[in-house]
């Protein structure tokens, strides 16, 4: 039996805390992915959460600390945006095959998710608040106990305060039409398009204005890059660059590794997306490791926040054949080519250009 209404096909990446990611081709069948297909990434338990009970605290560099219900907060005009969550350590396992990287989840391509969310922009919560010059970061705290580190805390996580400010930014209620599933964090969570999905905490308790990033485990010592030659033994946690923006990426779901499509003419199908506001422009495949490349048509649906689904079409002779696949924003950049170059010890942001090998028949 799956765990909270989850569809069977839907992989469980870790038992406990309960982890659970989307297969790639289940991923690519719906733009709006629904919710008993949807990624799941916790650090501790779910908590059960009284919605009588459930209060909103804003304090920090605010002028008027705010204790709000969750009817208060439903009151506040509604906003309903499409955006893509993404998890800073989608395709882990590809860095994980290069080096082991022990108690890590080994995530395939399936961290990744587009929902439909309806809430409230965080813009307008804070402006009750009044946001005072002081203020540079928006920190996050959630219900849940994490239990992956020694910590004990609630997960937590912080944006800038021009992030939190800015179009995109929801505090969310609903995901695809429906109050939040517990497992997504009920009552309420932050959405934050654009940015790692480590940022859009679930079970939102508190919302705190500071001159600095959070100093919660999650935003201090994990979800933070570090360059390829520190080691968990060697790491100072003080230095290393805190996850943002979502790296641009670019995801082949079909054919998947170890198939064996039929000769010639071969649909190329997959998702890609882009980090801050930029939006992914164009995507490349590539069946000669690089040499030439052929465009991809790109989905228009979901506006800015939303992955772009692409499809191409290449002509594939019989034996093995790898099949690459990138991406480039509408701020001019592109993906690193080897995963080389992405290494980090905690597995994180690997936006090498992704390679899938089939044998063509
Ligand atoms: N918020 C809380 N409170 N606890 C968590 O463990 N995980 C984060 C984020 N928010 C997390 C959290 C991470 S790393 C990701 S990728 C997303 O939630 C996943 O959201 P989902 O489980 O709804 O797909």
């Amino acid at each position: 039996m799956q765990p909270f209404r989850k569809r069977p096909e839907i992989k469980t990446t870790k038992e406990y805390p309960y982890n659970a990611e989307t297969p790639p081709g289940l991923l690519r069948e719906h733009f709006v992915t629904p919710t008993n297909a949807f990624y799941v990434r916790n650090h501790g338990d779910v908590p059960e959460v009284d919605p009588e009970q459930y209060r909103l605290k804003i304090s920090g560099h605010v002028e008027r600390p705010l204790s709000l219900s969750l009817e208060e907060i439903q009151r506040l005009p509604k906003t309903d945006l499409v955006s893509t969550l993404y998890c800073a350590g989608n395709r882990r396992r590809e860095l994980m095959e290069r080096t082991p990287m022990p108690g890590k989840v080994a995530w395939d391509v399936g961290a990744a998710g587009n929902a439909r969310w309806g809430g409230v922009l965080l813009r307008d919560v804070l402006r009750e608040a009044g946001v005072e010059d002081a203020a540079r970061h928006a920190a996050f705290t959630g219900l849940d106990k994490d239990v992956e580190s020694e910590t004990g805390e609630p997960f937590g996580g912080s944006v800038p305060i021009e992030r939190a400010t800015a179009d995109g930014v929801l505090l969310a209620y609903e995901m695809n039409g429906e109050p939040l599933a517990s497992e997504h964090g009920f009552p309420l969570r932050v959405v934050v398009g654009g940015y790692v999905g480590a940022r859009s905490v679930k079970w939102l308790s508190e919302i705190t204005l500071r001159a600095e990033p959070s100093d919660n485990h999650y935003q201090a010592v994990e979800y933070k890059i570090f360059p390829p030659h520190v080691t968990a033994e060697n790491a100072d946690y003080s230095g290393g660059e805190m996850l943002g923006e979502i790296p641009l990426n670019c995801v082949t779901c079909a054919p998947q590794n170890g198939e064996t499509p039929a000769r010639g003419p071969v649909v190329v199908r997959g998702y890609a997306v882009a980090g801050g506001d930029r939006r992914v422009e164009r995507v490349e495949v590539s069946a000669d490791r690089g040499r030439s490349w052929t465009g991809a048509s790109l989905s228009e649906e979901g506006g800015p926040a939303a992955w772009r689904f692409w499809e191409a079409t290449l002509e594939l002779g019989p034996g093995p054949r790898e099949i690459v696949a990138r991406a480039t924003d509408s701020g001019g950049a592109t993906q690193p080519e080897t995963i080389e170059e992405v290494w980090n010890f905690q597995g994180y942001a690997n936006n090498a250009w992704h390679r899938v090998s089939v044998r063509v028949g």
